[in-house]
């Protein structure tokens, strides 16, 4: 654990390292590392930022945004396997609006309208955090008929929510 925790250190002090040192050039495009190194030494609230928060800040997002998205490709194309017709269909619609010979752009995705129905219903059947994560009330509410004190812990069942059925 800790070398890998090692490994990771290094990587982010590298990361942030680069970043300060083109932080200051007018023509560079702002990234998400020069936004957060803005905040550098200036107090959020009751909280000072430092380099230590933007580390754990960039660990976060990769660990949020990488296992989320390889589990979620990884679902949708073994439900597409399973279903030979939506993968044709899906094929169709990608051949049309982008054809073969490239990825598909950013702009495009407006157009793809059963590839956002096929990610979509994949995201209902398998989602990734099916409890979401832990929430916490910020004052006394009624949730329909339960009564939920300030500062309670919230686990959303998610997974339940998009089965209908399961609720009843
Ligand atoms: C298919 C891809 C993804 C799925 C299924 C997914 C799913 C989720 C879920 C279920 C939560 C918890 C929401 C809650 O409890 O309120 C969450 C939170 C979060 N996700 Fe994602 N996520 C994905 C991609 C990403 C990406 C690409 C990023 C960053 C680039 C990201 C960053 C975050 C962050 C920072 C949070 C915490 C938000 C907060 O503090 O309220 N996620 N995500």
């Amino acid at each position: 654990m800790k070398p890998t925790g090692k490994m990771f250190d290094d990587f982010f002090k590298k990361v942030i390292d680069e970043n300060m040192q083109t932080h200051n050039k007018e023509d560079k495009v702002k990234d998400f590392v020069d936004v957060l190194l803005g905040f550098l030494g200036t107090e959020e609230s009751d909280y000072r930022v430092d380099c230590s928060n933007i580390k754990a800040i960039l660990l976060d997002m990769m660990l949020a945004s990488t296992d989320t998205s390889v589990a979620a490709i990884e679902w949708a194309l073994s439900e597409l396997i399973k279903h030979p017709r939506v993968m044709k269909n899906l094929q169709m619609g990608l051949e049309s609006v982008v054809g073969i010979k490239r990825v598909v752009g950013e702009s495009e995705l407006d157009k793809l309208e059963y590839l956002d129905m096929v990610i979509k219903e994949t995201m209902r059947i398998h989602p990734v955090g099916p409890l979401l994560i832990p929430h916490q009330s910020m004052e006394d509410c009624n949730v329909r008929d339960f009564f939920k004190s300030k500062k309670s812990r919230i686990i959303i069942n998610a997974w339940a929510i998009m089965r209908p059925k399961c609720l009843d």
